[in-house]
């Protein structure tokens, strides 16, 4: 397996970094996750500038500029020999000592890794899947906003430590005043009296390049749509209910805290926006 580590392309068991990354000391850094199409990659340029977005919101200069990624991205996919392909970028502070000050890091750590597409069973997306609404709040946006995509995940991994331990297979995180926002790599849509609904930037969520695609389809398709402030009440009235990100597209869910969203099964909305989805999914790959 090839993997680009800061300017070259080396195999797997070269690719190592120092334990005075601060990555790796501190999760001072940021990343994205893409996939690739029969080799083409969804949403390319939105991951390229949320990337942007994230390091600018850290004070961190992505060391390579837009124009570069596009080739280094496609040449990890080739040298792997991948047409469905998995891809991270990661941006590190760097190498540097102990210390917060990110000054004291000389240069980025960028690592691009890509790895075969491994699908989610197909069970999932027929039965819906079970969440868990996690004990554990959405990091607040005036502390550290879910709007940078950045390495430090641990309020997500405390989530999803709590769904698997609910048996659940993930968890939806409440805000600090207790309204939804997201699950820890997915955002949250559900239909209420035919409207589909999903939190508003506002609430404290990382904006999903999916969600984006699923709200432009929904209107295409004259379905109404809301980006909303909702209480987790909210969902007992739901009649469906489904995640979205990158690797998923369109997953629908089924009960939440044990108890069935809607008839328990995957609704007509949700089915009509995956098969939208995936006759559209051209338009987005890059
Ligand atoms: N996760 N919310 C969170 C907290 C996420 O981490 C992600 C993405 C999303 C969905 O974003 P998008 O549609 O742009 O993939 C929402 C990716 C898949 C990950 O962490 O690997």
């Amino acid at each position: 397996m090839w993997i680009y580590l800061n300017d070259a392309f080396v195999q797997r068991d070269k690719a190592v970094i120092s334990v005075f990354d601060h990555g790796f000391l501190y999760g001072d850094g940021v990343y994205e996750t893409l996939r690739a199409y029969s080799g083409r990659i969804f949403m390319l340029s939105q991951h390229l500038a949320r990337l942007q977005r994230s390091g600018n919101l850290i004070g961190l200069d992505i060391p390579i500029p837009e124009k570069d990624w596009p080739a280094l991205l496609n040449e990890a996919i080739r040298r792997n020999g991948l047409t469905d392909a998995y891809l991270r970028i990661t941006v590190s502070r760097g190498e540097g000592a102990i210390g917060l000050d990110p000054s004291l890091c000389r240069r980025p750590t960028v690592v691009i890794m890509a790895m075969p597409f491994q699908p989610y069973p197909s069970n999932l997306f027929r039965e819906g899947v079970k969440l868990t609404i996690a004990h554990v709040r959405r990091n607040l946006a005036t502390a550290l906003s879910p709007q940078i995509k950045s390495l430090n995940f641990l309020n997500n991994i405390l989530a999803k430590q709590e769904a698997l331990q609910a048996g659940a297979f993930d968890a939806l995180m409440l805000n600090s005043e207790g309204q939804l926002t997201e699950c820890s790599t997915s955002n949250l849509f559900f239909v209420r009296t035919g409207r589909l609904c999903t939190p508003s930037v506002a609430c404290g969520i990382l904006d999903g390049i999916t969600r984006e695609v699923v709200l432009l389809l929904a209107r295409e398709q004259g379905i109404p749509a809301d980006e909303g402030v909702y209480e987790a009440e909210a969902l007992r009235q739901a009649e469906e209910c489904f995640l979205t990100n990158t690797s998923m597209e369109i997953m629908p869910a089924c009960q939440i805290n044990n108890l069935p969203v809607g008839a328990g099964r995957p609704g007509s909305l949700t089915t009509r926006l995956q098969d939208h989805f995936r006759s559209n999914l051209a338009r987005f790959l890059g």
